[in-house]
């Protein structure tokens, strides 16, 4: 057999594990979601991509566009490495003012602000991670680099994942406010611009709650707190390792933002101290859509883990994007502020995936597990323990586990708020499944490897203690 061939059958084999709605790459590798825009009417999603291959290296911005947030085309790569930078995470802005003066008369420049990470061959820079911008002036076709760049260096070999987003302020003026990581000192450094090529140093965050690795993929906006006038600044901050499930994850502050300092009302109540945005082991680097103005805030995350991700069993493309999700804030009944989010997911776009939307009474006595399973012997069970207040997910049957020790997984994530009943809606769609509970106050992604699909559900019930 020739190699071809070997791939051949290894992406037949694999075929069913490709996700409908979730984003994958064709035929590379991909991991965070960068560049997230509104503009004109189409949702752009740049990525870190591997152009040549399927693990991580070469890192470039893929790009895809969409109308709708589920169904998404690939586009050519964006924004390529070359010998002495390669292109890593942050994001884009509709530049509507031309603050930059890319644009011509009658044209709206695109701008990224994007990590380089030098590589050895740099005659200067070699082993440096600062910011730059790249231009787009057809509609995030076709990138220009700015020749001054990179715009922003302090001289770190971990300065990374800028995201950038207008800032009103209080002059009536605005700006460009950024934030990105020094990651080995878990700090959020934050910048204000009025140009985004000149940048001025405005505060410093962390460490802070979880501080069990390196922090990533900052993000920073206001969200309101449902059924209130108010609205609260959420910092999104992922690390890794020290994730709430192992490896890496997501954590959240909610708190005040001034214009020059991020100031978070609370310690964390979860595991490290810390609120978490999901308690999958797959979901990371989750960062939110620049350029929407209906009011809503809309992430997407990846959905793997760095302990496995580069081993994950698909082929020829390997990991995939989370679902876009809706966030708000919603008062808990202990009087904490807690992200509750929501999968973007018309009725239209569930055809090719199964959704799941279930109702569990929550009585003290019985537990619930929702089997997920499909006509092989590979399942994963979901046990919903009400008096616990916990919602335990087991993949350890899940199919193919054993690619790395850290796979086969038992997660646990707490419900909130918990009435009669347990809400929970599952999604599955290929190899990634979401798990939204109590109206979105928790989630919980992963991936799974079966041999069919997992498209059917039974629900069993147990008695507790
Ligand atoms: C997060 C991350 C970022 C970096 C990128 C490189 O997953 O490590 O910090 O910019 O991936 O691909």
């Amino acid at each position: 057999m020739t190699d071809t061939t070997v791939d051949r059958a290894q992406d037949r084999a694999t075929a069913h594990l490709r996700p409908a709605a979730h984003f994958t790459a064709r035929d590379t590798w991909l991991n965070d979601p960068n560049g997230l825009v509104l503009h004109d009417g189409t949702w752009h999603l740049f990525f870190q991509n591997n152009p040549h291959g399927a693990t991580h290296g070469n890192m470039s911005w893929g790009h895809a566009t969409s109308d709708d947030l589920v169904s998404w085309t690939e586009q050519p790569v964006a924004i390529r490495h070359t010998a002495t930078e390669e292109i890593f995470s942050g994001s884009a802005v509709v530049d509507e003012k031309n603050t930059a003066g890319f644009a011509g008369p009658g044209q709206t420049a695109l701008v990224a602000v994007y990590t380089s990470a030098y590589r050895p061959a740099h005659p200067t820079l070699a082993g440096r991670q600062a910011q730059s911008l790249a231009y787009s002036l057809d509609d995030g076709r076709t990138w220009t680099r700015y020749a001054g760049n990179p715009v922003l260096d302090r001289g770190s070999a971990d300065f990374r994942d800028p995201k950038v987003f207008w800032y009103d302020g209080e002059d009536g003026e605005g700006h460009w406010v950024m934030v990105a990581v020094e990651a080995t000192d878990r700090q959020v450094v934050m910048y204000r611009s009025a140009d985004l090529k000149h940048w001025e140093h405005l505060s410093t965050f962390g460490p802070a709650h979880a501080t069990g690795g390196v922090w990533e993929c900052p993000d920073l906006f206001p969200l309101p707190v449902r059924g209130t006038r108010r609205t609260r600044w959420v910092m999104i901050v992922s690390l890794n390792p020290g994730g709430v499930a192992g490896g890496s994850g997501a954590q959240y502050f909610v708190g005040d933002f001034d214009g020059t300092t991020f100031t978070p009302e609370r310690p964390g109540d979860g595991p490290h101290g810390a609120d978490w945005l999901d308690h999958g082991r797959d979901y990371y680097a989750p960062v939110s859509f620049n350029g929407v103005s209906d009011g809503r805030r809309l992430t997407v995350g990846w959905a793997s883990n760095w302990d496995y991700a580069n081993e994950t069993p698909t082929s020829p493309w390997r990991s995939t994007m989370s679902l876009a999700r809706e966030l708000t804030l919603v008062r808990t009944s202990d009087g904490r502020d807690r992200v509750a989010q929501r999968p973007v997911l018309p009725e239209e776009a569930r055809e090719g995936l199964s959704v799941h939307e279930l109702r569990l009474p929550a009585d003290g006595r019985r537990r619930h597990e929702i089997v997920l399973h499909g006509d092989g012997p590979d399942e994963v069970v979901l046990t919903v323990d009400a008096a616990a207040r916990t919602l335990v997910s087991d993949r350890r049957r899940s199919g193919d586990t054993a690619f790395h020790p850290a796979f086969p997984s038992v997660d646990t994530a707490p419900l909130h708020d918990v009435g009669e009943t347990v809400d929970v809606t599952v999604v599955v769609d290929g190899c990634v499944l979401e798990v939204y509970a109590c109206g979105g106050l928790t989630t919980l992604t992963q991936v799974v490897f079966p041999t069919a699909p997992l498209t059917q559900v039974a629900v069993r019930e147990t008695t507790a203690g």
